[in-house]
């Protein structure tokens, strides 16, 4: 037998040993003791749990997922911050995206105050539809799940892309907004249309993976997908890590985003 596999099986014996110990016999004789192991049990499980949020996708730099992306020229428009936006770079870096792919469809979750939907029509041809879906704060009373922790904040706002209305009407009026909760909306007739889908609402598990299966659903056959946040939320992150090992994805460097782009 060689030394790993035996030193697997010493760990293994001493574990049950040690269970046995603390399950069996101090129940008995010291029953404090099984609590606190059991709640120390209970922390390394979590623990372990959560160590799923770690980096597992391959990073790549933007020019190496896509060649000649960097002579791209792009406009940026706004340089206002608010907390709940994206990064200056990864701003750029969306707008760089679709003017090199010449993207003639965009579908993003998340409005938020309308700056990433704005930036889209402007780096995109005059042919070019784009629509964004956010909660009104009255969706909150019928959501398919809560929200993650801190969530609520984003979605309390008095208007919904207060962008978007700032906007040349030529570029205002290819944009369109729907409102709702993204799980309990109809995407059917964007199904196979969208050039580049931008996933940015809850960043709970269970609607990083329903919008991303509709997301598939949606994109064109050179369609890409976009999330924001991966190794910021965890949840986001967890749902990727996993998603790597059905699609190829990748990591873009500088950023938080993960793009997955079709083969061709
Ligand atoms: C962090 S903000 C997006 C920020 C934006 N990408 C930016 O950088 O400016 C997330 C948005 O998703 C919206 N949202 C959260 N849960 C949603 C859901 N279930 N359906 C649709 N929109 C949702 C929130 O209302 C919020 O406006």
């Amino acid at each position: 037998m060689n030394s790993g596999v035996f030193s697997r099986f010493r760990v293994l014996g001493e574990g049950l040993g040690v269970c046995a110990k603390y399950l069996l016999l101090y129940p008995l004789l010291a029953p404090r003791r099984t609590v606190h192991f059991l709640w120390m049990l209970g922390h390394q499980i979590l623990s372990y749990n959560r160590s799923e949020a770690h980096a597992q996708i391959p990073s790549k730099t933007l020019e190496a997922i896509f060649p000649g992306i960097e002579r791209v020229e792009v406009t940026l428009a706004d340089a206002s911050y608010r907390d709940g936006n994206m990064t200056t770079r990864e701003l750029y870096t969306l707008c760089a995206l679709a003017r090199h792919l010449q993207t003639r469809s965009v579908l993003e979750i998340g409005t938020f105050d309308g700056l990433v939907i704005t930036h889209l029509a402007r780096n995109t041809d005059s042919e070019a539809h784009l629509v964004t879906v956010d909660l009104r704060p009255e969706d909150l009373q019928h959501l398919r799940w809560p929200l993650a922790p801190g969530e609520a904040t984003y979605v309390k706002k008095p208007t919904i892309g207060e962008k978007i209305d700032q906007l040349p009407p030529g570029e205002r009026s290819r944009i369109k907004q729907l409102y709702g909760d993204s799980t309990q909306l109809d995407f059917q007739s964007y199904y196979n249309q969208v050039d580049l889908v931008f996933i940015d609402g809850s960043h709970r598990y269970e609607y990083v993976e329903h919008d991303s299966q509709e997301a598939f659903r949606m994109r064109s056959p050179q369609g890409i997908i976009v999330w924001h946040d991966y190794l910021s939320w965890p949840d986001v992150t967890r749902y990727l890590n996993r998603l790597r090992h059905q699609y190829p994805i990748f990591h873009i460097e500088g950023t938080s985003f993960v793009v997955y782009q079709p083969e061709t």
